[in-house]
């Protein structure tokens, strides 16, 4: 039986898509996408899922008065949809170490640098992108990892180089990121961590 997975988001869904597409192609075998949460109504995520005839749920943090109320929230949905692995992909919510524990070895994030540089609290999104060109490095690229307690701190599952090419912007950078190594190592991690999943499962 295949590893439920919900995939948390934030902002377009490009990530989202391209977990989609490599589902919908096989590429993901030992898993299927059954939830897609977002952090905001507005995200263009949530579009991406309905096309794709995939559950979504919005869970907002400034709704709740708490962390704690909003992880029962967060923990809620994933429970309704007997969620087994959860990839957080351009998610910006802070889950609590509640969370993260739930899912402990079952959650992965990707993110858009070489880890451990340009990583950590403050840098995501642009911000991760505008710090490579300022710091003026030559190559970057995108990491995916195991969530734990410490941002971006997890065990790093897969890693692609992208070369920083004369002229580039933060957001030409960004795309081309995108490009050639977010939407190409999420749906391989996924399919990883789900084989994995499948065959703790079989033993
Ligand atoms: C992008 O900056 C991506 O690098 C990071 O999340 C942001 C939004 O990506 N992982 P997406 O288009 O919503 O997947």
């Amino acid at each position: 039986m295949s590893v439920r997975i919900a995939v948390l988001v934030s902002g377009g869904g490009t990530n989202l898509q391209a977990l989609i597409d490599a589902e919908k192609e096989g590429r993901i075998p030992s898993g299927r996408i059954c939830l897609v949460l977002a952090s905001r109504a507005d995200a263009y995520a949530l579009e991406r899922a309905k096309a794709a005839g995939i559950d979504t749920a919005v869970v907002v943090r400034k709704e709740y008065d708490s962390q704690a109320a909003f992880d029962t929230a967060i923990l809620n949905e994933l429970h309704a949809h007997q969620i087994d692995m959860v990839i957080l992909a351009g998610y910006l919510s802070i889950l609590s170490e509640t969370v993260i524990k739930e899912y402990e070895n079952r959650m992965i994030n990707i993110h858009p640098s070489l880890i451990p540089s340009f990583c950590g609290k403050g840098f995501y999104g642009l911000k991760v992108h505008e710090a490579a060109l300022q710091r003026g490095v030559k190559v970057t690229g995108a990491t995916v990892h195991i969530v734990n307690e410490i941002p971006d701190g997890g065990r790093i599952l897969l890693q692609k180089a992208v070369a920083i090419q004369d002229g580039d912007t933060p957001e030409i950078l960004q795309r081309r990121v995108m490009e050639e190594a977010e939407w190409i190592l999420l749906p391989k991690a996924a399919e990883m961590i789900a084989r994995q999943i499948e065959e703790e499962r079989t033993v």
